[in-house]
C-alpha cells in the first residue's frame, strides 16, 4: 500500500501538523535486567502471559510500527493479523505480498509518525522494536508511554532495550512477580507500565 500519496496531500495541507498532539505512541518491550531484547535477531524470553497480553493489547484495530529486522523476526515473516503494520525500512524496494492490506512501509521514523498523525490518531500506536526503532522514538521524545515486561534473568544478548532518565518518567503500575508456563521459561517476571512526565517532554 503506498504511503506517499496520502502523506503529501496532508503535509501539503499542513493538516498533520495540527493533529500530531493527538496521537499517542507506546512503545511496547520484554526486556531482562540488563534491558536485553534479544539475540542473533531472535527474542530472548517466550513468556507465555506476556505474548497473551502483547496479542490483546495490541489486537482490534491498533497499530504496530517497526523496524525492518522486527518483522522479518515475526513468525513466517508475516504481518500481525488484526492490527495496522508499519515496517520501516530504507529499503525503496521492499514489499510484502499485495494479499495483506493491513501493512504500510514507510522509509523513515518520521514518516511513520507522520502517517499515524494523520490516519490514525484515535488509534493507540504501539512502537514493537526492535532496538534501533525504539532508540529513535526515545531519543525524539516521541514515547508517552511504556509497556515493559522484566524478566528476572541476566542473560547477555546483542540488542537493548534504551536507557532512559528516570526522572523523566513515573511508573504507573508494577505487577507483582509471576512465572510464566510457556516454553520451559521458569524465570519470574513482573509488569511495569512507565508514563512520561507532562513537564518533561
Ligand atoms: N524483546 C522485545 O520486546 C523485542 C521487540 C522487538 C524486537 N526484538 C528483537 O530486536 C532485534 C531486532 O532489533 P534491531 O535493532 O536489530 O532491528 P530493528 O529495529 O527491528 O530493524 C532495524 C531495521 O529497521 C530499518 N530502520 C531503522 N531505522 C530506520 C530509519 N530511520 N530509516 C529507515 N529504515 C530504518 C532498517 O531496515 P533496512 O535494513 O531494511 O533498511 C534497519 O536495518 C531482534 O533480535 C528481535 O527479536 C525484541
Amino acid at each position: 500500500m503506498s504511503f506517499s500519496s496520502f502523506f503529501y496531500i496532508f503535509a501539503e495541507n499542513k493538516i498533520s501538523i495540527l493533529i500530531k498532539i493527538m496521537t499517542k505512541f507506546i512503545a511496547i518491550a520484554c526486556i531482562n535486567q540488563k534491558r536485553v531484547l534479544g539475540k542473533e535477531g531472535k527474542l530472548l524470553y517466550h513468556v507465555g502471559n506476556d505474548l497473551k497480553n502483547f496479542a490483546s493489547m495490541t489486537r482490534f484495530n491498533g497499530v504496530v510500527i517497526m523496524g525492518r529486522k522486527t518483522y522479518d523476526s515475526l513468525p513466517n515473516s508475516e504481518p500481525l493479523k488484526g492490527r495496522i503494520n508499519i515496517i520501516i525500512t530504507s529499503n525503496e524496494e521492499f514489499s510484502v505480498d499485495p494479499k495483506y492490506d493491513n501493512v504500510y512501509i514507510v522509509h523513515s521514523v518520521n514518516d511513520a509518525v507522520e502517517l499515524c498523525n494523520a490516519f490514525f490518531e484515535d488509534k493507540e500506536v504501539f512502537v514493537i522494536g526492535g532496538e534501533s526503532i525504539y532508540r529513535q522514538f526515545m531519543d525524539e521524545n516521541l514515547i508517552d508511554e511504556m509497556r515493559l515486561t522484566i524478566v528476572n534473568d541476566d542473560a547477555d544478548g546483542d540488542v537493548f532495550f534504551p536507557e532512559y532518565n528516570e526522572d523523566d518518567w513515573y511508573v504507573y503500575y508494577k505487577s507483582m512477580a509471576q512465572v510464566s508456563s510457556y516454553e520451559n521459561v521458569d524465570k519470574s517476571f513482573y509488569y511495569e507500565i512507565l508514563m512520561r512526565k507532562k513537564n518533561n517532554g
